[in-house]
């Protein structure tokens, strides 16, 4: 079975949310030796080596986000720490998994990660509608205070640091970085321009460095196994011999290789759904089959969304052999995103699919820029056309120029404020009408849907 259990190992034991659970297992011994035995800049360098890449979406690496951050922060100029616990993208459940089964993994890596970045308070913005997790973090946070693990002095060191854990109102867009910092500072969700970015000017004007769940949670298990042992697990293979070349090598692996492990959520018709850990580079064909039972009924497989609903589809014969990595996804015309699989057996209708992610980012687009407000409520409006029986042959390009063009004001390709654009056109342009432009051509020619035995009930929505 290509699934391991390291970031996932105790979260299905009900007691491991309490601090003595966690520490009979060996948690926080990472921490201790991290602020007593290493210096910062030496965790900040081997997270670098580690080629651990963002959990969240845009997949950046970790170590070379970290090393933008001052390294003497002043008390009026101090660093912060947010960790990204919004997870509202579509088919995304896996953050959620760690914070109320094991947030102690989290509230450890907090702490080392914090050390390193010269941070005194970090904050974990949690989803609105996590009101469970929200509570576990509070109570983790609250034990390890009682246990100095989180306060002044820790372990005996000059090093201090709070933990704030805030809830959000409940907005997809309040997990884009800036939006997220904007929600934090009390205002309306909005995002900001880039540059300057986060670990330039942040939360209140500060330098700060933002990073997904996930991505802390392999910080502690780093500190514990070290350098090869992640390298071990993902698609770089092992690091050369000669200084030179393993340099080189490692300096390539933040941007061109993915190591670890990913958390994958899989959704839809598979067997058995559910979040899983495996090694970077399971191919989706051993996802979906050996680790998910396969397809529900027996049917066949017709199409996969790798990475969340933002990230375009792709069919069969392109999902059985891809690897679930990076650059792999990429390759392949998408990308590995937040891990939330999206699995559709040959009976699903794609033009409804499409209809439902674009209705889902027409309601979350914040609207302060123009072309994701107009292009998101463009998109659904003629999809939504093309099901209900009304399309034109047209359509199907208006719906491509929308996405490209735009009157000159294009959603994608950073046109838009921020990726909340392309992340709407993207699964429609680069996957939904890429390879199932036939089915919205038969909703439009016979006014009925491309599967299933039934007509469809052209008019109902
Ligand atoms: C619209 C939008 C929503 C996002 N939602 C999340 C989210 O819920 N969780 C998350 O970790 N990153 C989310 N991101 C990505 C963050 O902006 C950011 O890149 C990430 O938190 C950085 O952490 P990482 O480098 O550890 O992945 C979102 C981005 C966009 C554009």
């Amino acid at each position: 079975m290509p699934e391991v259990k390291i970031l996932r190992k105790w979260v299905h034991d009900p007691e491991q949310h309490r601090m003595e659970v966690a520490l009979s297992r060996g948690y926080y011994q990472a921490a201790r030796q991290a602020l007593t035995e290493m210096k910062p800049d030496e965790i900040i360098n081997l997270v670098r080596d580690s080629g651990v890449r963002g959990r969240g979406g845009a997949g950046a690496s970790c170590g070379m986000k970290w090393g933008f951050m001052p390294k003497e922060p002043t008390p009026q100029r101090p660093n912060y720490l947010i960790c990204n616990c919004d997870e509202s993208e579509p088919g995304t459940f896996s953050n959620r998994e760690l914070v109320e089964y094991d947030p102690h993994q989290l509230i450890e890596a907090i702490v080392i990660s914090a050390y390193a970045l010269r941070v005194r308070t970090a904050l974990i913005y949690c989803r609105g509608e996590f009101l469970f997790g929200y509570e576990r973090l509070n109570e983790a946070v609250q034990e390890a205070r009682e246990r100095g693990f989180v306060g002044e002095k820790i372990f005996g060191t000059d090093f201090s640091l709070d933990i704030i854990v805030h809830r959000g109102a409940g907005a997809y867009i309040c997990g884009e970085e800036t939006a997220l910092m904007d929600s934090l500072e009390g205002k309306r969700g909005h995002p900001r321009a880039k540059p300057p970015f986060p670990a330039n000017v942040g939360l209140y004007g500060m330098p700060t460095t933002i990073n997904n769940v996930e991505t802390l949670c392999n910080i502690p298990h780093l500190i514990n196994h070290g350098l090869e042992w992640f390298w071990s697990m993902g698609t770089a293979g092992a690091p050369p011999e000669e200084p030179q070349a393993r340099a080189n090598w490692i300096k390539s692996l933040g941007t061109r290789k993915s190591t670890g492990t990913k958390i994958l959520s899989v959704s839809g018709h598979v067997k058995r759904p559910g979040n899983y850990e495996v090694v970077m580079g399971t191919s989706l064909r051993e996802l979906i089959y050996d680790v998910c039972g396969g397809i529900c009924g027996d049917h066949d497989l017709k199409a996969v969304i790798p990475g969340g609903s933002s990230m375009p589809m792709i069919p069969k014969p392109i999902a059985m052999d891809v690897q679930m990595a990076f650059e792999t996804l990429q390759a392949a015309g998408t990308a590995l995103g937040s891990g939330g699989v999206i699995v559709f057996d040959d009976q699903t209708d794609i033009p409804q699919v499409c209809l439902a992610i674009a209705r889902f980012y027409k309601n979350e687009s914040c609207g302060k820029c123009v072309p994701c407000r107009i292009g998101t409520d463009w998109i659904y409006k003629l999809i939504q056309r093309i099901v209900t029986g009304q399309g034109r042959m047209e359509d199907i390009e208006l719906i491509r120029d929308v996405c490209i063009n735009l009157g000159g004001e294009r959603m994608m390709d950073s046109r838009s404020y921020c990726p909340l654009g392309d992340a709407a056109a993207w699964p429609i342009i680069w996957g939904g009408l890429k390879y199932f432009q036939h089915e919205f051509e038969h909703y439009i020619r016979y006014r009925r849907s491309p599967v299933g035995a039934e007509p469809a009930l052209v008019g109902a929505h």
